[in-house]
């Protein structure tokens, strides 16, 4: 059997998918109950940071300690990688030694070449292109709130980026009707775009109109530090405030994957307020996390 990877969230089919996120639900109910099965013993997680985190590294980190295994940091600066080490040769020397491999990069290719190379599997910790494991926890999040997404709206508000990307995925893959909105410039790009069930537009009031989800992210994603005055300028209309909310279904619930910017992409009083489910979001990472170990690894 080929070494199984998820680069994106269609390298899972439907029904794994839908396995992980029950999965996830299972593991948060024991957990809340004291129960700590050992999934992951003796099993090793290396994980690779080209950019900043906050919850997918500590999610990791306590999946594996939680399930009885161990993660391992690394940071370009200190592996050989960042003094020119090929990415084939780090995916080989890591594949022999570890159980798997979480990476967090700036390109997509490259993650897609340490894959191609390593024979443990390789989990994509948010690339330029895609994240898929921030939409994996946001489903579960979804799923615990207000039950099953299939058939439901989900408004896509703000930038067409790796978030964004990973939503499309999930809306072809789980039957949701996906509205972006989204200024031209900033649109996403995927072979998926044309699914009767995701449109894209500039409107953001058509948008979210009786939404059953409102998401955002920020403006500015890491490596785009330089366009921050043109995207904070671009987007202004496309803040997640009170009155945006009021568009939508009287119960919508909020996400946003985090960091935040409050005053920029949502207001405070949105994320703050009653419809915003973020910390349940940002815990479900860990929750999440163990499930897609267990079915890669355990
Ligand atoms: N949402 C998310 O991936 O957060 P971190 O950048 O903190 O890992
Ligand atoms: N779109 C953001 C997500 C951060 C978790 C970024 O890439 O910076």
């Amino acid at each position: 059997m080929p070494v199984r990877h998820l680069l994106t969230l269609t390298d899972l089919t439907v029904a794994e998918l839908r396995q992980v996120i029950d999965r996830a639900i299972d593991l948060k109910a024991q957990r809340a109950r004291g129960q700590l099965p050992p999934l992951l013993a003796h099993k090793v997680l290396t994980m690779i940071f080209e950019k900043s985190s906050t919850r997918t590294r500590v999610a990791f980190e306590t999946a594996m300690a939680e399930s009885g295994g161990h993660a391992i940091f690394l940071s370009p600066r200190d592996a050989q990688l960042g003094r020119g080490e090929t990415i084939e040769d780090t995916a080989r020397v890591i594949s022999r030694m570890c159980n798997a491999i979480m990476v967090r990069a700036n390109s997509h290719e490259a993650v897609e070449r340490l894959a191609a190379a390593a024979t443990v599997p390789v989990i994509n910790g948010l690339t330029d292109r895609c994240h898929p494991l921030q939409v994996i926890a946001d489903l579960q999040t979804y799923q615990e709130h207000r039950g099953a997404i299939s058939g439901r709206t989900v408004a896509w508000v703000g930038d067409g980026n790796n978030m964004c990307y990973s939503y499309i995925e999930a809306a072809v893959m789980l039957g949701f009707n996906l509205r972006i909105a989204c200024p031209l410039p900033y649109q996403p790009v995927s072979p998926l775009l044309d699914a009767s069930n995701v449109m894209v537009t500039d409107d953001v009031r058509a948008a979210v109109h009786g939404a059953d989800l409102i998401v955002t992210d920020v403006w500015t994603s890491m490596g785009q530090e330089d366009e921050q005055s043109a995207r904070v300028a671009a987007f202004a209309a496309y803040q997640v405030n009170q009155a945006l909310l009021d568009l939508a279904q009287p119960d919508v619930v909020f996400m946003h994957c985090l960091p935040a910017h409050r005053g920029e992409e949502v207001s405070a009083e949105v994320i703050d307020g009653p419809h915003s489910v973020v910390w349940d979001e940002a815990e479900n990472r860990l929750h999440a996390h163990k499930a897609l170990l267990e079915f890669l690894i355990g």
